[in-house]
């Protein structure tokens, strides 16, 4: 499969087209930024790290029932993904509470809550990614009832599989952001990403953060923080 044209640049990764009109094919950046944009820079290796994660995750999760984008992947930067119409929301799962949850409930970044927390934002660079409730989704159309049912049944599983899996390799997941899309005949699947751009990935007995916290927050050692989970993920 050939890529085509360009149809999208994010901050993360670009969209082509294919050859075959059910087939798109990312390529992830280096470049990262936080705060809606506001702060812009380069994590060297990401986008090959991005990629691989997300794979091996996505490989995961269809092993265990939840239907991805996923195809294959072509290259270390480089992934045919099934063709889907981007749901426009991001769904953020949290069993721990930390970054804009803490800040907004008044938290200790670290604090375990009663139970999951599922939170919906509409994706709106321009609006900064809201937050709204079911109510605002089914008003707008942004997804059925039946939709979002299962979007939120799928992220539930998510959270389980991955949390599980995680804690083998030493890392607590304490929150992550999901994206979904529609295929041409209308089945829900997980796009986007799964990676330490998207997730809160701790040390599960340092609590050392290995994920982007590091860029955003200025910490220091963002690169060996993205190595460590690609070593700890696929061994190398
Ligand atoms: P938050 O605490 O800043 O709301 O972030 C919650 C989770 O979502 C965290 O794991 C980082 C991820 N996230 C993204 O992937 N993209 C975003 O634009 C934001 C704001 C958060």
């Amino acid at each position: 499969m050939e890529k085509t044209v360009q149809l999208y640049e994010g901050k993360a990764k670009k969209v082509f087209a294919t050859t075959d009109p059910a087939y798109y094919i990312v390529d992830y950046k280096d470049d990262a930024t936080a705060f809606n944009g506001l702060k812009k820079g380069t994590i060297q290796g990401k986008g090959e790290i991005n990629n691989r994660v997300t794979n091996h995750l996505m490989g995961l999760l269809e092993k265990n029932g939840v239907p991805t984008h996923l195809v294959r992947e072509l290259s270390p930067r480089e992934t045919l993904v099934k063709k889907v119409a981007i749901v426009p929301l991001e769904v953020i799962v949290r069993n721990i509470a930390a970054g804009s949850l803490a800040k907004r409930l008044g938290l200790e970044e670290g604090t375990k809550l009663g139970r999951t927390v599922l939170e919906f934002c509409y994706k709106n660079d321009e609006l900064g990614d809201p937050m709204v409730n079911d109510y605002h989704i089914l008003a707008m159309g942004w997804a059925t009832e039946a939709e979002l049912k299962l979007i939120s049944d799928y992220s539930l599983k998510i959270n389980q599989v991955l949390s599980d899996y995680l804690a083998e390799a030493g890392i607590e997941l304490i929150d992550f952001k999901l994206e979904f899309g529609k295929t041409d005949d209308g089945t829900i699947v997980l796009a986007d990403e799964i990676s330490p751009d998207t997730c809160r990935f701790w040390d599960i007995k340092t609590h050392e953060k290995l994920d982007k916290d590091r860029f955003r927050r200025d910490l220091g050692g963002v690169e060996d923080a993205y190595k460590e989970i690609l070593r700890r993920l696929l061994g190398e």
